[in-house]
């Protein structure tokens, strides 16, 4: 197979474990017989600094005429605690985000057995835990009309009937082709928004007879990811809350550096990690690229490649039983591997398995 890939390095350690993620790709083109043909573009603060736009319009075209977008991470801490800033490295990863039109952004939360001990969680709450969170992407308060002055500040959380629709459709069909149980996160008690959410989610159940659906309050969720993990198949909620609550999973993997995620919707599929830019790590050779090779194998699966997929998830498994890992998951007493030489090791296993 042919793919075009728009490849968005961003800030930070986005380049670093960009470079491990298109080597795996690479090696898995060799190995399968694929031609993947990269075309770098700027985006973040790399942007701003370049052009004055962390989303120009020659990137956005980039993205527009590939197959699919690999993309690292975007932030600056130069913009963080500047509340006058014009311009944030952000927006461009949300400019993207609402011109692809990428409303659902699916984040897969699964357990390694041999990292289990990783996370601040109890092992026997956590093993087998298996759920994905569909956050929605293009909505909610990231895009409501804002205001801000010395007095007063406000958004808007605003959703329309046709992207709850959308996103629930998705969040249904998940649930389909996984073990049929669909949570519906809101905080329907308070908020109009999450009242039509819930009230067009129960109106779509009688479409799809086979799946359970229940609704979660979002603070009660929140604990419950921790307390009963394996509770869940398939959540999906609004922007705001789905961001959230991603990060608090991300505790149940034991590392932010292993949660790689899926953006879908109009155009052009985008995978990213769910991790940020960790600028104070950058050129360390100390981040972990799991997250990034797994998004690229989520790239692969959702052109069909699922051999190729799975290759990349039995290597990355491989790592991280033989302790080829980076600081932030080794064990105790065990060698620090940097970001390169895990990606070389999963490149050669890739290479002889
Ligand atoms: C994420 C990030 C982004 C978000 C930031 C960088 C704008 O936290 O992808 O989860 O809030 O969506
Ligand atoms: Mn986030």
């Amino acid at each position: 197979m042919k793919l075009n890939i728009a490849v968005l390095s961003g800030d930070g350690i986005g380049p670093e474990i960009m470079k491990q993620g298109v080597a795996v790709l690479d090696a898995i083109a060799k190995k399968y017989n694929h031609e993947f043909v990269y075309h770098e573009a700027i985006t973040g603060a790399h942007a701003i600094d370049a052009v004055g736009d962390p989303f120009p319009d020659s990137t956005f075209k980039t993205c527009m005429d590939a197959d699919a977008v690999l993309f690292a991470a975007v932030g600056d801490p130069r913009f963080d605690n500047d509340p006058t800033a014009k311009v944030r490295p952000e927006q461009g990863l949300l400019a993207m985000r609402k011109k692809l039109g990428l409303f659902a952004n699916v984040r897969p939360v699964a357990t390694f057995d041999c990292l289990i001990h990783k996370s601040p969680l109890k092992d026997e709450l956590l093993r087998g835990a298996d759920f994905v969170v569909i956050r929605e992407l293009t909505g909610g308060m990231y895009f409501g009309e804002k205001h801000q002055d010395n007095d007063v500040a406000w958004d808007t959380d605003i959703y329309h009937r046709n992207e709850i629709e959308r996103i629930l459709k998705v969040a249904f069909d998940f649930a389909e082709r996984r073990k049929k149980h669909l949570t519906v996160v809101d905080k329907a008690n308070v908020l109009a928004s999450s009242r039509l959410w819930r009230q067009v989610a129960k109106e779509m159940e009688s479409q799809y007879p086979d799946v359970t659906t229940d609704y979660m309050f979002i603070d009660n969720a929140s604990m419950r990811v921790l307390t009963e993990p394996r509770f869940f198949d398939v959540i999906v909620t609004e922007n705001t809350f789905g961001d959230i609550l991603t990060d608090e999973t991300s505790c149940i993997t034991g590392s932010m550096g292993l949660q790689p995620s899926a953006s879908l919707g109009e155009h052009t599929p985008l995978f990213e990690p769910v991790h940020g830019s960790w600028p104070q790590a950058a050129g360390k050779n100390i981040a972990n690229p799991l997250a990034q090779i797994l998004s690229a194998a989520m790239l692969l699966e959702h052109f069909g490649l699922n051999d190729e997929g799975a290759k990349i998830r039995e290597a990355v498994s491989a790592s991280l039983d033989a302790n080829v890992r980076t600081p932030e998951i080794q064990v105790e007493g065990g060698n620090h591997y940097g970001t390169d030489e895990v990606g070389q090791w999963i490149v050669d296993y890739i290479k002889q398995h």
